[in-house]
């Protein structure tokens, strides 16, 4: 092959080499990539997903470490769908929200209805977000809509974020959940608040699949739905120290729609509180589910008025579907429910239902602390369910081992 050199070709390339100098030297204060000196326009009208992907681009492909793209205070952005693609050419990069990020001021307004996520981050490694700033997906216009929820966009989507880490911000109102974590290692949420009113549908709080080695721990999440949902795929998991309600408590699941093989293992949540919720610590498994459930604590909950304070539901069906017939689930074992006080809005403060095919193994009740709002005698239910529990709810699980004969 003969090799060709084309002066005007080199020319060209010094030019722009020239001009992206000088572009770093007027746009970029050093480390920081303010959204501002790309274009962005903090007036809550203008749509500055341009800008900040342009900005986003501009670190992520500069090298180097410790760059922050940043979303300035006293400004209030609006902005479309949009992604913040990686991989990036840094080994971590930083968006340090300080000022008012706002959706569309309804559903009608959004540009693109058809992307199930708003503020997406997508492939980056080593990526933090944090700052004192808001996030609102004014998500009222589809709590109402006659649409699917499958339909309405996640407020803050993670997907394939290792080494990932969120703290300080406030979500406000999300179509749909607020955050979701996807196929991301290593994961740590801290001081964040996610807030929609307790009659908002579908506004989970942090929802995590197919990701391990997750710690959320002094966090406030009130909204209408869980506050944190484990699905499929969520592997050494921590949650400490989170105020959670209104909402409907912390679950796993639900697991095994469709038929689906689902695993979550290696779970721990521990001194949590639940306020008005629905449910404290709960389960749930659809019916001819695949896969397990296993290893799971929930250790020192405080309950105030909770509807179900401790549940495993394994006929859980969502309205609308016929019963069908039996013939798998998602295996439940080893799950320890240990230190629960407080008061239940409902009598069954305990409801135990498992799989008439796999039956739950290595149950743990102990500790358990509840009285009812209205003065009556706690019911506790198990069906199906074999392990240890004392107390007051002695008996309620068979022993797991059957004595010899
Ligand atoms: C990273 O950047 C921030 C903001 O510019 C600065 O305060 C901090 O000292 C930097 N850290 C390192 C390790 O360079
Ligand atoms: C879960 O954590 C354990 C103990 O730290 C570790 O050995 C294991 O590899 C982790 N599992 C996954 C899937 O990362
Ligand atoms: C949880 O609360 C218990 C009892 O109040 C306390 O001993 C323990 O240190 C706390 N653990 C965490 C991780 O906050
Ligand atoms: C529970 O929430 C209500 C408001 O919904 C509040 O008034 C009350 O103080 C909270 N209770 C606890 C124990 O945090
Ligand atoms: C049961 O789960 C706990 C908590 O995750 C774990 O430490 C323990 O090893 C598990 N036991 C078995 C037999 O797997
Ligand atoms: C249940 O309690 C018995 C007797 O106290 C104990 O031997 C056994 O290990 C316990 N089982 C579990 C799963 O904790």
């Amino acid at each position: 092959m003969k090799s060709s050199y084309h002066p005007q070709r080199m020319e060209i390339i010094v030019r722009v080499v020239f001009v992206l100098t000088l572009v770093n030297f007027g746009f970029v204060n050093g480390q920081i990539y303010d959204v501002l000196k790309f274009g962005a326009k903090g007036d809550g009208t203008t749509d500055n997903s341009k800008a900040f992907v342009e900005a986003w681009k501009a670190m992520c492909s500069s090298g180097g470490n410790n760059k922050t793209l940043l979303i300035p205070s006293d400004n209030t952005f609006l902005l479309q769908p949009l992604v913040f693609q990686g991989p990036c050419n840094s080994p971590s990069v930083k968006v340090q929200l300080e000022g008012k990020i706002v959706a569309p001021l309804n559903k009608a307004a959004w540009s693109d209805l058809k992307s199930c996520e708003w503020v997406s981050f997508n492939k980056i490694i080593g990526l933090t977000v944090f700052g004192s700033g808001t996030i609102n997906g004014r998500g009222s216009s589809f709590w109402k809509a006659n649409t699917p929820a499958s339909k309405h966009p996640t407020q803050l989507h993670f997907q394939g974020c290792n080494n990932l880490e969120i703290y300080g911000i406030t979500s406000f109102d999300s179509p749909r959940n607020h955050i979701s974590i996807n196929d991301c290692r290593q994961v740590k949420i801290t001081q964040i608040k996610l807030i929609a009113p307790g009659d908002s549908p579908n506004t989970d709080g942090i929802d995590i699949s197919a990701s391990t080695d997750v710690e959320i721990y002094d966090t406030m999440v009130g909204t209408g739905d869980d506050c944190v949902a484990l699905n499929s795929g969520s592997i050494n998991i921590s949650i400490t120290r989170m105020q959670c309600g209104p909402g409907h408590g912390i679950s796993v699941g639900s697991l095994g729609k469709d038929g689906e093989e689902s695993i979550v293992e290696n779970v721990q949540v521990t001194n949590c509180t639940f306020n008005e919720t629905d449910n404290g610590a709960r389960i749930k498994t659809w019916p001819n589910g695949k896969g397990y459930a296993r290893n799971i604590v929930f250790k020192d909950i405080i309950l105030t008025e909770t509807k179900n304070p401790i549940i495993i539901d394994q006929q859980y069906i969502d309205k609308g579907r016929i019963d069908v017939e039996e013939s798998s689930a998602v295996a439940i074992s080893n799950v320890t429910f240990v230190d629960f006080r407080g008061t239940s809005r409902q009598d069954e403060i305990i409801k135990i239902d498992c799989s008439e095919v796999t039956s739950c193994k290595d149950i743990i009740l102990d500790r358990i602390d509840i009285t009812t709002i209205d003065g009556k005698k706690p019911i506790v239910e198990c069906i199906n369910a074999y392990g240890n529990s004392t107390n007051a709810y002695d008996g309620c699980l068979k022993p797991t081992h059957k004595p010899n004969l």
